[in-house]
């Protein structure tokens, strides 16, 4: 295809639209407003230290995370990007403690957006690829005040979700429930250009990322897993793995959609009152509505991530994702019985020494 003719995320969209042809306009402008903020997102990205943007204004957010400028120049873009738009009925993100309600002056929707507006934020300083992640729920059929409970859906119930990655080029990559299409942005044109049809994560694959530093506090299935991994030929799994870790889930989930791979962020044992790290509604369930439609596969390791009634907004949860049969064996470990306690030998009944007392 000639590559002027690419077609543009707008068309993308129309198209997809005469499918319902019951929908009104909404959703697409929506999308389209959301794709706007990234694009806004990306200059200040791109800008680097030359645009004042780098490194922290010292407050904590309703994480205990220091915010860095871009995650509040980021929040602040995708607020004021989609607030007047009259498609939604609110909004949360992981710089929000509370809901975003739609001021008075504008109309309100049906659509509730959820974003974490600038993922793997540890790496704006150090020029490493970041993202924004976000997810579109139906909201309430009433005009009350949101509530975080209307937030509180499973990841089945997402209509579209989808992530920009701010790396050596930006791309969307979004889905609207019927396969994952990927973006280009193009910096002539200003536009975000089919580069990427219809992706599809590879069942296999011989690439894991995972944060080797937290092994310690890992639970027994993923220890395993990853020690059978690092075995390699020799081990049980009788082949070479690749390891990868940006900190970045975005990164990393990107280049799964490309080239397939598992990621681990694992429940694990550090803090008994935070399973796991990143955050349900907004960093697991998006990109799991993405592997699901890219054939891959999202877990818990006990159950698919999407499957999870939230409890609350800012709820943290273990993530596994990626290519489908790795992430299958892992949940298959997570399911089996733990295994039995078997006694030293050398130590038994019958055995030339007693078992320490
Ligand atoms: O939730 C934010 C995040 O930055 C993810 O993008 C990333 O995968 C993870 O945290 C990195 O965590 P850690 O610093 O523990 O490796």
């Amino acid at each position: 295809m000639n590559p002027d003719m690419r077609i543009t995320l707008t068309q993308f969209l129309i198209e997809e639209r005469r499918r319902f042809p019951e929908a009104g306009g909404d959703f697409n402008s929506l999308l389209l407003n959301v794709a706007l903020c990234c694009k806004r997102i990306a200059r200040k990205v791109a800008a680097g230290a030359l645009g004042g943007t780098m490194g922290s204004d010292g407050a904590i957010n309703v994480q205990g995370e220091l915010q860095q400028k871009l995650d509040v120049i980021s929040n602040d873009i995708f607020v004021e990007g989609n607030n007047w738009g009259g498609y939604l009925a609110g909004m949360a993100s992981e710089e929000m403690e509370q809901p975003y309600q739609i001021p008075g002056c504008y109309p309100r929707g049906r659509y509730l957006l959820v974003f974490d507006p600038m993922d793997g934020s540890s790496n704006i300083d150090v020029n490493l690829s970041v993202g924004s992640i976000f997810s579109v729920l139906r909201g309430a059929d009433d005009d009350r005040p949101v509530t975080a409970a209307d937030f509180l859906q499973p990841g089945v119930r997402q209509v579209a979700a989808g992530y920009a990655i701010y790396g050596p080029t930006t791309m969307l990559v979004l889905t609207v429930g019927n396969g994952v299409n990927g973006f280009t942005l193009c910096p002539q044109l200003g536009e975000f250009m089919l580069t990427h049809a219809r992706l599809g994560v590879p069942p296999d694959t011989g690439e894991f990322a995972i944060n080797a530093s937290n092994s310690r506090f890992w639970e027994p299935p993923v220890t395993r897993y990853v020690n059978e991994c690092l075995a390699g030929r020799t081990g049980p799994r009788g082949r070479d793995f690749n390891m990868r870790w940006i900190a970045s889930m975005v990164a990393d989930a990107h280049r799964i959609l490309m080239r397939g791979g598992v990621f681990l962020y694992p429940r694990d044992s550090r803090n008994s009152a935070v399973p796991g790290r990143l955050r349900l509604l907004y960093e697991a369930n998006p990109i799991g509505f993405l592997m699901e439609q890219a054939g891959g596969r999202a877990s818990t390791g006990r159950q698919p991530v999407t499957s999870v009634t939230p409890t609350s907004l800012h709820q943290r949860i273990g993530l596994i994702f990626g290519s489908r049969h790795e992430v299958e064996l892992i949940e298959r470990y997570h399911n089996a019985p733990p295994p039995q306690e078997l006694p030293e030998p050398l130590f038994c009944e019958r055995s030339l020494f007693r078992a320490p007392a």
